[in-house]
């Protein structure tokens, strides 16, 4: 693929969301992955909490099975995440922050201060195989954490410029639109491969996919929450299409 082709990762964790409302099987996580990757997702992501509120165990040990698209296994830096991705080798492991009281993942990891312990944590997790990904917030001292630690990805967390928009606050969406565009820039620079995501949706997507240095968008709650209305296949298709637009 060309460096034009922006990838699109599907977060599929809200599936799960729904399905454990209800406890049961049903809608199941590994079908959606399985028609995201058919509607054109280049990869499915996951996260694995600490406490299991949406995807399970059962359902990584299905999606490294089914899947003929990469997973993007998120995880927190916990020594027993870290034990499940040695044992499963996903193509790729990103390390977010995680607390047990937050709805989503609210913040970028603290890089910068926890270098040492984040080297010795990633290290056999890249000894394995797995790109290593860092989830942080467009703040130059975390990329540069980042880079030292021996990441080779990192994924800027967009929800601050998403919130601003959608809250309608268009001066701090734009500010934080353009810290994300110098961060991918400077991130970029050091050799990082940069990935963005968190909050995008149709009217958020557009500035970001056309950064240049970005290779691959994450995106979740937007799209399940859409297929509601007009399916999970049209919305990712969609999604894809104004992707595509903003890259030319
Ligand atoms: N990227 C990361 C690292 C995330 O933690 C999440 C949320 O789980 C996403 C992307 C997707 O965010 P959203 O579900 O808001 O699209």
């Amino acid at each position: 693929m060309s460096d034009k082709h922006l990838r699109l990762g599907v977060n599929i964790d809200h599936v799960a969301t729904v399905r454990n409302a209800r406890g049961g099987a049903y809608p199941d996580p590994l079908r959606a992955a399985k028609l995201a990757e058919e509607a054109g997702a280049d990869g499915i992501t996951a996260h694995l909490r600490e406490d299991r509120r949406h995807i399970s165990d059962a359902d990584i040990d299905g999606l490294m099975e089914v899947l003929s698209v990469p997973l993007n296994f998120e995880m927190a830096a916990t020594p027993e995440m870290q034990q499940i991705a040695l044992r499963h080798k996903p193509h790729a492991v990103c390390i977010v922050p995680e607390k047990r009281e937050e709805r989503t993942t609210e913040g970028g990891l603290e890089v910068a201060r926890e270098e040492n312990r984040l080297a010795h944590y990633i290290a056999p997790l890249r000894k394995a195989g797995c790109r290593v990904s860092i989830f942080i917030a467009a703040d130059q001292r975390q990329i540069e954490a980042a880079h030292r630690i021996g990441a080779e990805v990192i994924e800027l967390h967009t929800g601050a410029y998403c919130d601003a928009h959608a809250e309608g606050r268009m001066d701090d969406a734009t500010r934080e639109m353009e810290s994300l565009r110098e961060m991918s820039t400077y991130a970029h620079s050091l050799g990082l491969e940069v990935h963005a995501g968190h909050g995008l949706t149709y009217d958020t997507v557009q500035p970001i996919a056309a950064f240049p240095e970005v290779r691959e968008l994450n995106i979740g709650h937007f799209l399940i929450g859409e297929s509601i209305f007009r399916g999970l296949t049209p919305a990712i298709a969609e999604m894809r299409r104004l992707m595509d637009d903003a890259r030319g």
